[in-house]
C-alpha cells in the first residue's frame, strides 16, 4: 500500500468555495474546529444518531474534516483494489448512504464508471453539485431495491462508513458483482466486518483484498480482541494542520479497514501481509502477519542483527526455509516487501 496521501487539490479548492457559503474561509481555524468538534460530539453522544445534515455546523464540520480525512483512507482502500485489477469490467456504482460523495469522488478520480449515489438527506447532494462540477456521471437517489440495479454483472455495490447503522447488507448488494466496503478502524466495527467477509465467502463472493488467502481470518477466530487494519500516513495541508491545532484528535496517521470482495476470483498472489505493528520484546522484535488461517510473527532475534520496520498492511515475501519456533517465523535475512 502506498503511504502518504494528501487531500487531492481539485478538492481542496471545492471545499474553500463552499466555506464562503457559511461566510468561512480554510483559515479559519477556530470557528471551522467548533464545527468538527459538535459533530464529533453529536456522533459520540448519539452513535445511533442519523448525521444531522439540516445543520450548517454539520455541513462546515464534514466538509472541512471528515470529507478529507476519509477521501485519503478511500484513495489509499481504492489504491490496493487498483493493484490486483479489481474495478476491471465494472461499469456501474451504487454508493449507499453517499454523504458527500466521498467513496465515489476518490473513486471516480480514477475510474470512469456511472455513479449512483443513495443518500436520504437531501443537502449533500445540493453542495456536490453546486461545489464539487468535476464529479460527471452521477444520480441521486434517496432509497434503493433490487429492481433499481439493471447490471448486477457489472455492479459494485459500496458502503464507505454507512454500514455500521445496518445489521446486514442489504439485499441488493448480494447481487451485485463486486462489494467495496470501507468502516471505521475500531474494535467493534472491525469485527464485524471480518465476521461479514466470513459470511460473504460462505455466499460465493472472493476475497480480492485486504487478505491474500480465503482461509478464516486468524484475528477473528484466533484472538478474542484483534481487528484487521492498516495505517497509512497523512501529510495533512497547513490550514488543516492550523484547524487541528484546536482540536483534542490529531490524524498524523489514519487507520483504515475495508473489505473488497468479488463473485469472480481474484488471480491467486503468494505474499503475506502485515497486520501489526512492531512489538519490542527482550531479545526480539516481533510483527504479526497474515498469510492463512494461523496467527503468524516474524521474529527479529536482536542476535541475527537486522532491523527492520515493515509498514501495517503492507504485503511482503515469505522467504523459503525460514526456521519456524511456535507460531514465530524467525528472520534472517531482510524481507522483501512488494
Ligand atoms: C457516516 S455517513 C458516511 C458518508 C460517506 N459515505 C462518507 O464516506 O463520508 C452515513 C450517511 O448515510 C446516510 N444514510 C444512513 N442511512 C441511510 C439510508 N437508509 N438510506 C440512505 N442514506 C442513508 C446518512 O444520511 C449519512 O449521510
Amino acid at each position: 500500500m502506498q503511504r502518504h496521501f494528501t487531500v487531492p487539490a481539485n478538492f481542496e479548492e471545492a471545499i474553500a468555495k463552499a466555506l464562503v457559503d457559511y461566510k468561512l474561509s480554510l483559515s479559519d481555524s477556530k470557528e471551522l474546529a467548533k464545527c468538527v468538534l459538535a459533530l464529533s460530539d453529536f456522533f459520540i453522544t448519539q452513535p445511533e444518531g442519523q448525521t444531522p445534515w439540516h445543520e450548517s455546523w454539520a455541513q462546515v464540520a464534514y466538509l472541512c474534516y471528515y470529507l478529507p480525512l476519509n477521501a485519503v483512507r478511500l484513495r489509499a482502500v481504492i489504491g490496493e483494489g487498483e493493484k490486483r485489477g479489481f474495478f476491471q469490467d465494472l461499469e456501474d456504482v451504487y454508493d449507499f448512504g453517499a454523504g458527500l460523495a466521498t467513496a465515489s469522488l476518490s473513486l471516480s478520480e480514477t475510474q470512469n464508471l456511472k455513479y449512483t449515489l443513495i443518500e436520504r438527506a437531501t443537502e449533500p447532494q445540493r453542495l456536490i453539485e453546486k461545489y464539487f462540477p468535476f464529479f460527471k456521471s452521477q444520480e441521486w437517489i434517496r432509497t434503493i431495491g433490487s429492481s433499481q440495479i439493471k447490471n448486477p454483472k457489472k455492479s459494485l455495490a459500496l458502503f464507505s462508513y454507512s454500514l455500521t447503522e445496518l445489521s446486514d447488507l442489504p439485499a441488493w448488494a448480494y447481487e451485485c458483482e463486486a462489494l467495496m466496503i470501507a468502516e471505521p478502524s475500531t474494535q467493534q466495527d472491525g469485527r464485524k466486518l471480518m465476521e461479514l467477509r466470513a459470511k460473504l465467502l460462505e455466499k460465493g463472493f472472493h476475497v480480492w483484498a485486504p487478505c491474500t488467502h480465503e482461509g478464516p481470518c486468524p484475528l477473528l477466530t484466533q484472538s478474542k480482541t484483534d481487528w484487521c487494519h492498516d495505517r497509512i500516513h497523512f501529510d495533512a495541508p497547513k490550514w488543516f494542520l492550523n484547524m487541528e491545532e484546536q482540536l483534542p484528535m490529531k490524524n498524523r496517521t489514519l487507520t483504515t479497514s475495508y473489505l473488497l470482495m468479488r463473485k469472480t476470483k481474484p488471480e491467486a498472489i503468494a505474499a503475506a501481509r502485515v497486520v501489526g505493528d512492531t512489538l519490542k520484546e527482550k531479545g526480539k522484535d516481533r510483527q504479526m502477519i497474515c498469510r492463512g488461517s494461523d496467527r503468524e510473527f516474524l521474529a527479529w532475534m536482536h542476535k541475527f542483527k537486522i532491523q527492520q520496520e515493515i509498514p501495517r498492511g503492507a504485503l511482503i515475501e515469505i522467504p523459503e526455509g525460514l526456521q519456524k519456533v511456535s507460531n514465530e517465523l524467525r528472520v534472517q535475512q531482510e524481507i522483501i516487501v512488494l
